[in-house]
């Protein structure tokens, strides 16, 4: 048999870097899906294949233990083949104890619309569809909050404890939801016109965290600025719930300078913010961890997504529907 699962990523409308520290946040899945392709083999091990995840194709085979049976083909970088690999891993893991099948080995396949590192929540989408795709694939079907939590778990582990509930669920769960510590709620929303901005980078979301957390060990008033994004992500809910685009954008605006403030923004961060604000955007932000990666802006009409494309340090823009559905089998 094969399974075929997907999920979508994700833009941070509010609150990255603060939902660490137990502020809200609130994230929106994108129209855009990692679908993970998985068959269960006759052994145990593994296999996993990958065409477009932004990074040169990868093919690697091994019987459960990395460090002895990997053996990464082509050019790839070790760190970033590791990487992808220590998500996959610990996917199917969490696949085999739903199942109760702890010795299921699988051919894995992933195909990714989203550029990996760059913010637009890849792992978490491929995480969460692998997640689905395998336990389907092993006649356990689990909803979808149960997905999550797993996949969670995986995030939680790979990234040694630094991350949010944020990505998982709503890659999971679909639509714009909002996180806070242990408590995930789905919100209602209208349909926003995102136009993302991408300069081709990845970023490293563990260290970019540490960054912050030192920043506010050292500067007491830093955390006055993880909770003043707090205090902007309520204020946001309440535009969310009327509608009001314009007040999201000028809040998004806002979200931007006191993430700058948190020393995780960056030169084509910034100047792609400013291409999509001088281009007519209501509001323009990093979304994610910052450093290198995407922005993401709000704009009904044009000029934002071409300003952007005009814009040097801007590898690629393009428009992004809110995705109403999260994880599904294909
Ligand atoms: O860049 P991403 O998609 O890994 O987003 C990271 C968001 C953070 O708030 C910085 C970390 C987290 O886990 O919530």
């Amino acid at each position: 048999m094969t399974t075929t699962s997907s999920a979508p990523g994700k833009v941070y409308l509010f609150g990255e870097h603060a939902v660490v520290y137990g502020e809200p946040a609130v994230p929106c899945a994108i129209e855009r899906r990692a679908h993970v392709t998985v068959s269960e083999r006759e052994d145990s091990r593994l296999r996993v294949c990958s065409g477009d995840l932004s990074i040169d194709g990868f093919t690697v085979e091994y019987s459960g233990d990395r460090d002895a049976g990997g053996t990464p083909d082509v050019d790839v970088p070790a760190p970033i083949v590791d990487a992808a690999m220590g998500y996959v891993d610990a996917a199917v893991e969490q696949a085999r104890a739903a199942a109760d099948a702890p010795a299921a080995g699988f051919d894995v396949t992933i195909d990714s619309e989203i550029p990996l590192g760059a913010g637009l929540g890849s792992s978490a989408a491929v995480v969460v569809a692998g997640i689905d795709a395998a336990t389907r694939e092993l006649g356990v079907e689990l909803d979808a909050r149960e997905v999550a939590d797993r996949a969670y778990q995986v995030e939680h582990t790979v990234q040694d404890g630094e991350a949010s509930r944020a990505d998982t669920f709503c890659s999971a769960m679909g639509g714009v939801v909002r996180v806070s510590g242990d408590d995930c709620t789905t919100l209602d929303a209208p349909a926003l016109p995102f136009v993302i901005g991408y300069d081709g980078t990845s970023h490293d979301t563990g260290e970019l965290v540490a960054g912050v957390r030192a920043l506010r060990e050292e500067f007491g008033f830093v955390a006055d600025t993880v909770t003043a994004i707090g205090d902007l992500v309520r204020r946001g809910e309440a535009a969310l719930a009327d509608g009001d685009v314009a007040t999201l954008g000028r809040l998004m605006d806002i979200n931007h300078g006191l993430l700058s403030g948190l020393g995780v923004s960056g030169r084509t961060l910034d100047a792609m913010v400013w291409a999509a604000r001088d281009g007519g955007a209501d509001g323009a932000k990093l979304t994610g961890a910052g450093g290198g990666g995407s922005i993401v802006a709000l704009d009904a009409g044009s000029g934002a997504e071409t300003a952007l494309s005009l814009t040097p340090d801007c590898e690629a823009a393009f428009r992004a529907d809110l995705a109403r559905e999260g994880v599904r089998v294909e």
